[in-house]
């Protein structure tokens, strides 16, 4: 028997999708305009976290299997970047939301207590997919996250916090770089030499420099022994394995040579796309930051200093959690371990053509 033509309707269920957008305050008979844009906005959102969830999950997928294949590499950095790119859709979505003003919101804000975007069952989830740890959340009236969700939701936001997260696998991926454990070129003792001539050069600069008095030269020798010191910490594995305990960084020892391998040397072909996979990772955690930042605004101007209709204390929360809720905050920390590319440690030629794709056929 031959199937009916499928339609543009039929085929997207628009009548689902459409019949979700009915304001309360209209079934109540009190209608308030701006309600419409209100729940229109969160649905754009939620469809869209939806989304980025079936990119994130292909990642997690990828990055699952013990052995990840280079290739499919293309494939994450892709995803992440569409990922990005609709973040970024998602922070500028706020200024649609801003044309509704704190007076409009009043007309339907008390039919919606105690509803709250703190009980976005998705965004708990990318949370924790990416790799937000429990521990590592502002409580919130001093109870975790998830008690706010259904029992059912709260159970897969739980699951996923003990599952590897976006996090993890990068992690993992970092600390296995084959090129870290070359014979031909050992990074990280030469790297150390390489800061340990550049510290020197800078404090002969300053010892040697007649236009600085004595009070100038003491206090810019102390700035360079200070980032000596910051140097020491990372070259020194068991301190850096109590700052690892400390919380005070999270990617692993390996992990971390690999990370500034690959970026101190992001032109050597073989680099070139896990530097993309970093700086993809980085323009992630920016636009959270950015996301968060933004709603808190918008929070700000429709509240003022009221309490949320989830019930805490609004803008103050987010702004708290905006600050601390970072998941790869590593990335950035270790830009201060950057040297110039003119003091970086030359690579001998055997170990260069290992990052080389050039065809030796
Ligand atoms: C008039 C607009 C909005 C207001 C006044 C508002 C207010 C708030 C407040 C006060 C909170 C803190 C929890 C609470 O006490 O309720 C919150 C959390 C949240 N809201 Fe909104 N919100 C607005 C729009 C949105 C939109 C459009 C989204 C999109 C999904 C959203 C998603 C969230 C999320 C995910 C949280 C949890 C954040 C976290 O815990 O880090 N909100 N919102």
């Amino acid at each position: 028997m031959s199937q009916p033509p499928l339609s543009y309707e039929k085929y997207l269920k628009l009548d689902t999708l459409l019949s979700a957008q009915s304001p309360l305050s209209f079934e109540r008979g009190r209608p308030a305009h701006e309600e419409m844009l209100f729940i229109t906005t969160h649905h754009t959102y939620e469809i869209w976290f939806k989304q980025i969830l079936f990119e994130l999950d292909s990642i997690l997928e990828l990055f699952g299997s013990p052995v990840v294949d280079e290739r499919s590499m293309e494939t994450v950095v892709s995803r992440l970047g569409r990922i990005n790119l609709i973040f970024r859709v998602l922070v500028q979505q706020v200024e649609i939301l801003e044309t509704m003003t704190p007076m409009d919101f009043l007309e339907f804000r008390d039919l919606i207590f105690a509803a709250s975007g703190f009980q976005s069952f998705q965004f708990r989830l990318l949370e924790n997919k990416l790799g937000l740890r429990s521990a590592d959340r502002l409580p919130f009236h001093e109870k975790p996250y998830y008690v706010e969700l259904s029992q059912e939701k709260a159970k897969l936001a739980r699951d996923a916090e003990s599952k590897p997260s976006l996090f993890d696998g990068l992690n993992a991926w970092l600390a296995r770089t084959p090129f870290l454990k070359s014979e031909d070129f050992q990074f990280w003792k030469e790297y150390q030499a390489a800061t340990n001539i550049m510290f020197q050069h800078d404090q002969d600069f300053i010892q040697q420099n007649d236009n600085l008095n004595a009070a100038e030269k003491t206090r810019l020798l102390e700035n360079i022994a200070g980032s000596r010191r910051m140097f020491e910490s990372l070259f020194d594995k068991n301190e850096y394995d109590r700052r690892l305990k400390n919380a005070e960084w999270r990617l692993s020892y390996d992990a971390i040579h690999a990370a500034l391998l690959i970026q101190l040397y992001r032109e050597q072909p073989i680099f070139q796309l896990p530097f993309r996979l970093i700086t993809e990772v980085l323009n992630l955690d920016s636009l959270m930051t950015q996301w968060r930042y933004r709603h808190s605004i918008l929070v700000k101007r429709m509240l003022g200093q009221r309490i949320g209709t989830g019930g805490s204390s609004g803008e103050d929360y987010l702004r708290r959690a905006t600050d601390q809720h970072k998941i790869f905050e590593d990335f950035y920390k270790l830009t201060t371990f950057f040297i110039p590319r003119s003091r970086r440690p030359e690579l001998p030629k055997s170990f260069a053509s290992q990052l080389d794709f050039a065809f030796k056929g």
